[in-house]
């Protein structure tokens, strides 16, 4: 029986991988092996998510932690070979774009291991984030590329990638998303915290380009205390940000100004704030996917997106570099009708255990060529 390893590291990575190990194992056609690369390693950011999505216990786990990118590449990259070497799979299975996609990716590829990359080709064009440079590398060492949106297969053939080791399977978030929604919105925790029904911001930010820098970031703090003057602010915190904050003493400052800044929530209680928000405000990814697929009007303090589809067919404004424009948005209320995207459709981890079934095929492996 061959061998399939699921590597995962940080958060958003539990969330796009549950649905593709369950239909992978549905097949009954492979051993499968979970690693978890211990990137995100608190209960918020990482037990409490698996808990909620019912993800399989991991069978190893390598406690890389924090670090600066280069240690965590590069730890992950030593450690995930280790496990390369003791269980020779025939498939390494990553997703997304974190520091652990990479290194994973790498390790792999560099001992002939093929790799399948779920959520490929998508571009920002910013080689400054560090997503994109694990983006762009992770799919030049894959073998089976997985995308969910037109303009991704569109990056990878303008990169000269083989149209046949490309596969528009859909957003395996999505499905996740489907799979929970309603036990989400069941718990109403918006209701817990002072807020009233489509009428508060959900805000979420934590990329290094918005919190990491001093000036930058009491810029958004003062941003976020005008928006609290005339709106409930729901803001659970990502530790980087917390900490930049404390750094700064600023979150007293939001405190006061009526911000709610909470601990990082689990999947489940992240999503029912979300389902119910009358406007989300983020720099993260996935939350401009999940407010597509949710229909609640999304704002993104990014001067670019490697997730174009959300503004075109879903709900996503980017509102550039400046944190004054958070000032004046105020939530609407308004849902659009149900997410448009074609193949968010719930089902996209089916295609990709299908596509994974098939590429064994007769020989029982994938040709690498990378
Ligand atoms: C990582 C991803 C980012 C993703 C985000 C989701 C990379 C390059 N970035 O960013 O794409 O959107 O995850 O959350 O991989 N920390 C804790 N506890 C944890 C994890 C982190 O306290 O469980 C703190 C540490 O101080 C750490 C900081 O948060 O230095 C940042 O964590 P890190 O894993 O470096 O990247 P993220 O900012 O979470």
């Amino acid at each position: 029986m061959s061998t399939v390893v699921f590597a995962v590291g940080a958060r958003p990575n539990f969330v796009k991988m549950a649905p593709v190990i369950e239909a992978v194992g549905r097949t009954g056609l492979f051993r499968q092996l979970v690693v978890h690369t211990g990137q995100h390693y608190d209960e918020r950011m990482s037990a409490e998510i698996i808990d909620d999505l019912g993800f399989p216990k991991p069978d190893r786990f390598l406690g890389i932690g924090s670090g600066s990118h280069g240690e965590q590449t590069g730890f992950t990259l030593i450690a995930f070979e280790r496990v390369l070497l003791e269980e020779r799979p025939d498939l390494v299975v990553v997703s997304g774009d974190v520091n652990a996609t990479l290194a994973c990716s790498l390790a792999a590829s560099k001992l002939g291991v093929p790799v399948a990359h779920v959520e490929s080709g998508l571009r920002s064009r910013d080689w400054s984030m560090p997503e994109e440079q694990n983006r762009v590398l992770t799919d030049r060492l894959s073998e089976l590329l997985f995308t969910h949106s037109p303009d991704a297969n569109e990056n990878l053939a303008a990169e000269g990638i083989a149209a046949e080791k490309v596969h528009y399977v859909g957003n395996t978030m999505i499905d996740t998303l489907r799979r929970l929604e309603r036990q989400a919105r069941a718990r109403r925790i918006w209701a817990s915290l002072g807020a009233e029904e489509q009428d508060y911001a959900l805000v979420t930010l934590h990329r290094p380009s918005n919190v990491d820098h001093e000036e930058r970031l009491r810029a958004i703090v003062d941003a976020l205390a005008e928006l609290g003057r005339h709106t409930r602010v729901l803001f659970p915190v990502h530790p980087r940000t917390r900490a930049r904050l404390a750094a700064a003493d600023e979150l007293g400052r939001l405190e006061r100004a009526g911000v709610a800044c909470l601990e990082p929530l689990g999947y489940l209680d992240f999503l029912s704030l979300e389902s119910a928000a009358g406007m989300i405000v983020t720099d993260s990814g996935g939350l401009q996917e999940e407010a597509a697929a949710l229909g609640v009007p999304c704002y993104t303090l990014r001067p670019n997106t490697e997730r174009p589809i959300t503004i075109v067919q879903g709900t996503n404004t980017l509102i550039g570099d400046d944190p004054a424009a958070i000032a004046s948005l105020r939530p609407t209320g308004e849902r659009s009708a149900p997410c448009a995207i074609p193949l968010w459709d719930g089902r996209a981890a089916e295609r990709v255990a299908d596509v994974i079934a098939q590429s064994f095929g007769s020989v029982g492996a994938i040709a690498t060529s990378a």
